[in-house]
């Protein structure tokens, strides 16, 4: 276990995501280990470790080893203890929900309304819903690059150099099983205002390019009329979940899953109410500036 040479990717065969094995994240990964798995992350974009019985601290050690870590703004779905640990579970302890809900519903990369959007999660599985045999609450992951590259070449010259504005509140307000938020208050929107950052940004690791637009925070396309930017960002928004870009996750309880958040969007499943249980931990990587 865990030498470079058993580590190896099962492709999924769609576009992107794969299965790592060879790999026990509760035992010792040594540097060209560790170094092998961030290979095949990045050119996966999705990468997934089945049967992990890991700790929330070998959690948070692994994610940690790929980056600094973000520490979510809302503290009522940290898990106790550990302030890296972000919950989405649909879990109600003690009359209170043990984490956040209603995360990612509609398609979107994790922070990517900040300056510093995430470079990447690291997700793991310890209450999956369960019904008839099956398992729900799949995750759905569509590929970045894929759908950059499939463009046709006029519509990628004609998006090279232009900009999209992300925005927190357009994801906030949107529609959520939890029923409808308060409104934001000032210092929160302080914190959070809208954004432009590149349509097409780059890889900061593979140098591949990535389309930078989801249907949960994209608001518009900066600098265009606002009849131009609609149907500019309704063609991508429409391309970039195109059924051939997208690889979906059926989770099985200890799946450890990796997530690109440049190279990838995605999209939780909600296809399963209580008494049926999912409770999931999200580590969640700092990024940098997108270029
Ligand atoms: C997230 C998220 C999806 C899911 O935690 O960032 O989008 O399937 N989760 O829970
Ligand atoms: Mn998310």
């Amino acid at each position: 276990m865990n030498t470079v040479d058993s580590i190896e990717a099962r492709p999924s065969g769609a576009a992107l995501g794969a299965e790592i094995v060879g790999v026990d994240l509760a035992q010792p990964l040594d540097d060209a280990a560790f170094a092998r798995i961030v290979e095949l992350f990045h050119r996966h974009e999705v990468a997934y470790f089945r049967d992990q019985r890991i700790t929330p601290e070998q959690h948070v050690a692994f994610s940690r080893r790929l980056g600094e870590l973000e520490v979510h703004v809302r503290q009522d779905c940290l898990r106790p203890g550990f302030p890296e640990l972000f919950v989405v579970s649909n879990i109600i302890e003690n009359g209170r929900p043990i984490g956040s809900q209603d995360a990612g519903q509609f398609w979107h990369s994790d922070l990517c309304y900040l300056r510093e959007p995430s470079r990447a999660s690291v997700f793991y599985a310890l209450e999956v819903p369960q019904k008839d045999g099956k398992a729900l609450g799949d995750t759905m992951f569509a590929s970045a690059t894929a759908a950059y590259d499939a463009l046709a070449d006029d519509i990628k010259a004609r998006i090279e150099n232009l900009r999209v504005v992300q925005s927190y509140a357009k994801g906030y307000y949107s529609v959520r099983r939890s029923g409808p938020r308060k409104p934001l208050t000032a210092a929160q929107q302080a914190k959070t205002p809208d954004i432009e950052h590149p349509l097409v940004r780059t890889h900061p690791y593979t140098g591949r390019k990535c389309l930078f637009v989801n249907e949960g925070y994209s608001a518009r396309i900066a600098g265009l009329p606002q009849n131009e930017s609609e149907s500019l960002l309704a063609y991508l928004l429409e391309h970039a979940t195109r059924p051939e870009f997208i690889y979906r996750h059926n989770w099985r309880p200890q799946d450890l899953l990796l997530w690109d958040n440049c190279s990838t969007q995605h999209k939780a499943v909600a296809d399963y109410e209580l008494p049926l249980r999912r409770h999931m931990e999200r580590a969640t990587l700092k990024g940098g500036v997108p270029h």
